[in-house]
């Protein structure tokens, strides 16, 4: 292995996300190596039918953030990852929006986790309004966008949850052995979001 399969797991443990971030903007290389990693996430079939919008102008992060209830402070970069439906007709259309969906979400953890790799804090959003982010960005009517990860340089030391603390949930209680165990309570105490 070309890694340190510790340090790994590492990064996946200590990632949170971040929506506190400083006024420093988030280097055009950073970004781009953010973009690259999720170039490598799983995704059904292998067919790439998304698009993803790197955007460090701060007039556009501003507008952005004004059609997104899921921003709370400003970031200094977003990469927009958006489902481009003409790609999804030309490879046979033949897609479940549950897999469209699910290449959303491996797109997204990944740069969550490169962000967080290269020192840079990173938030999702799904909270925002599709209509005002194709329009902002001039996304054509045939692609869909579907989730923001905000970028920047994380503020240190703030309690960086607007939301309660991500209590981690237990391993006993998100995991049934061999078979599924009906004595696992249905919302485990110290369940989380
Ligand atoms: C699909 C999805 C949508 C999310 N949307 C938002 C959002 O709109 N605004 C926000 O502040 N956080 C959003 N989050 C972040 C979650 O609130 C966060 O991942 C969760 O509280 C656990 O925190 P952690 O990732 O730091 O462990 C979203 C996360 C996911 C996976």
């Amino acid at each position: 292995m070309a890694f340190d399969g510790e340090q790994v797991l590492d990064a996946i443990r200590t990632r949170r996300v971040v929506r506190f971030w400083t006024a420093e903007p988030v280097a055009e290389h950073e970004v781009r190596r953010v973009v690259d990693a999720a170039r490598w996430a799983p995704a059904a079939g292998n067919r790439r039918v998304h698009h993803f919008v790197a955007v460090r102008d701060p007039v556009t992060i501003r507008l952005i953030k004004a059609i997104s209830p899921g921003i709370s402070e400003l970031p200094t970069g977003m990469i927009v990852i958006a489902i481009d439906h003409e790609r999804v007709a030309s490879a046979g259309g033949q897609f479940h929006h549950r897999s469209l969906m699910i290449d959303v979400g491996t797109a997204a953890q990944t740069m969550l986790l490169a962000a967080h790799a290269l020192g840079l804090g990173a938030g999702p959003v799904t909270s925002f309004s599709r209509a005002g982010a194709r329009a902002l960005l001039g996304l054509p009517h045939s692609m869909s966008p579907e989730l923001i990860v905000c970028l920047g340089h994380p503020v240190q030391n703030v309690v960086n949850q607007r939301v309660q603390p991500a209590r981690r949930i237990r391993l006993r209680d998100l995991v049934s052995w061999e078979r599924f165990d009906a004595q696992k309570p249905a919302r485990p105490e110290g369940g989380t979001r």
